[in-house]
């Protein structure tokens, strides 16, 4: 179990106690800690620091901590046994509401929440019932194994090893290793390859359930900073020079949340200090098949091109392209690896669901016709959200990103986190800033993502406005014109 230390909880909060200036402070403090474990920056089962620590952290009454732990508790987010302290927790059906409507915690079946907290478009409809009909028809040939296949279908190994080859990547079945999404994939490389301490280089911000990953491994994240235009070589060889770090994890394609695309010369140039380190490296190309435009010839290398194969191990998903429910994703590195990761696999879940890889396959199949038409819906989404932030907020600032699913906005303050507990009241479920990045930067950034149909972002937007214009107005932090937004 591990124990948060006032001073490690007092950061976290930020500037809590002025989340929402019309309530009590243990209502606020109570609202704030209820946030980071929504997003996942404490984690469930973590003992709380004591009363008097976190009111001496906080400096405030041990009352207000007492008040605050008692309605987290009362309210299914916090239970206490003699002995073992206060915990973190969820309520088991989303929560009772002791603070006169303060807590309006999710429907368990996710209903009525507009989820703007994960980057994931809808199914392609029409091409996941024709794949679902074919692969329903190859399913009796496997009925008389096991199922179990811990290397993934052959027929998905190759056509997925194909895909690699299409783009430039010349690459043979033997090299792919199929997983249960890219974050499955990536828990599982970290098993096998790090170990409690090591570090494990990161783009800063990053995808945030791969920091979690890494420190679920015991390894430390070294935060290397994107710039406003992507990767800064020299700090990025001067980290992996000074820090040597123990594996790498990237994600050059449409970052998220940034959306920068590192060009051929970025990544030859990135290549250049992982080679001489000889420092392992996860590429993750989880967004690599949405370019977006406006066009830029055509698309960068596959990251792997630069390094040798032995140093970098690529992974992958249909999750942004195809489908998020299908949770087939993949590995693609030397065979050595591939053979290792076997072993690694037996303990996380033997095996992938033979329906959802023989649909994966005839996906595939169909991969370039459901793409355009995908492409040109989210490239519609993100003209479509820009433009109303863009008279909603005028002031916020973001970059066109030319591809992928998210727009990463500076919201000209550091209230992030109070932001998206205060839309959360409305039904939006957001992901604050520093949930992309650690020790709690980027408060002042929000990341959005346009992978919902326009019709909800255009329900959104004003809604998010409405919620800042509060948050600005309790803080302090007023910005021209806001009272313009305020339908
Ligand atoms: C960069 C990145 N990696 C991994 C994932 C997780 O993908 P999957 O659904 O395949 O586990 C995501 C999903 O948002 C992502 O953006």
């Amino acid at each position: 179990m591990r124990t948060i230390s006032g001073h490690h909880l007092a950061r976290a909060l930020g500037d809590w106690s002025r989340a929402d200036a019309s309530g009590p402070a243990y209502v606020r403090l109570a609202s704030a800690v209820r946030m980071l474990i929504f997003d996942g920056r404490l984690p469930l089962e973590a003992r709380l620091p004591g009363e008097r620590e976190l009111a001496t952290a906080l400096g405030v009454s041990r009352t207000t901590v007492t008040a605050a732990y008692d309605l987290l508790r009362d309210s299914g987010y916090a239970r206490s046994r003699q002995g073992s302290g206060t915990r973190t927790t969820l309520p088991e059906t989303g929560g009772t509401d002791p603070a006169g409507g303060y807590f309006a915690p999710f429907a368990p079946d996710g209903s009525a929440v507009v989820d703007l907290a994960h980057a994931a478009p809808e199914a392609p409809l029409q091409a996941l019932n024709e794949a679902h009909a074919a692969a329903t028809e190859q399913l009796p040939r496997f009925l008389t194994s096991s199922g179990y296949n811990v290397f993934g279908l052959p027929e998905l190994r190759r056509a997925v090893a194909d895909r690699f080859t299409a783009r430039g990547l010349p690459t043979t079945p033997e090299q792919i290793f199929i997983a249960s999404g890219a974050q499955h994939a990536f828990s599982m490389v970290l098993s096998l390859l790090v170990h409690p301490g090591d570090r494990v280089l990161i783009d800063h911000p990053t995808y945030p359930n791969a920091i979690d990953a890494i420190h679920r491994a015991a390894a430390r994240a070294v935060p290397v900073a994107l710039t406003d235009d992507g990767w800064d070589i020299e700090a990025f060889a001067a980290s992996v020079r000074q820090t040597a770090p123990n594996l790498a994890y990237l994600v050059p394609d449409f970052n998220n949340p940034t959306g920068h695309l590192a060009d051929d010369d970025v990544r030859r140039a990135l290549a250049i200090p992982l080679r001489r380190g000889r420092t392992l490296t996860v590429v993750d190309e989880t967004l690599a098949e949405l370019p977006l435009g406006p066009a830029d010839g055509e698309p960068p290398a596959p990251f792997a091109t630069y390094v040798d194969n032995g140093l970098t191990i690529t992974i992958g998903t249909m999750s942004k392209t195809l489908w998020g429910g299908l949770r087939v994703g993949w590995i693609r590195a030397e065979a050595s690896i591939i053979r290792r990761l076997a072993a690694v696999r037996a303990s996380f879940d033997i095996s992938s669901p033979v329906l959802n890889q023989l649909i994966a396959v005839e996906l595939l199949k169909r991969a370039d016709d459901v793409l355009a038409t995908r492409r040109e819906d989210i490239r519609t989404r993100r003209d479509a959200l820009m433009a109303a932030m863009g008279q909603a907020l005028p002031e916020w600032r973001a970059r066109t990103p030319c591809g992928g699913l998210v727009l990463w906005y500076d919201i000209g303050a550091p209230v992030s986190t109070r932001l998206v507990t205060e839309v959360e009241r409305y039904g939006i479920r957001l992901a604050a800033g520093p949930r992309f990045g650690i020790d709690g930067a980027f408060e002042r950034r929000l990341r959005l993502p346009y992978s919902l149909p326009v019709e909800t972002l255009r329900h959104a937007v004003p809604i998010i406005a409405r919620a800042y214009a509060a948050v600005a107005d309790s803080t302090g932090h007023v910005t021209d014109g806001l009272g313009d937004l305020v339908a």
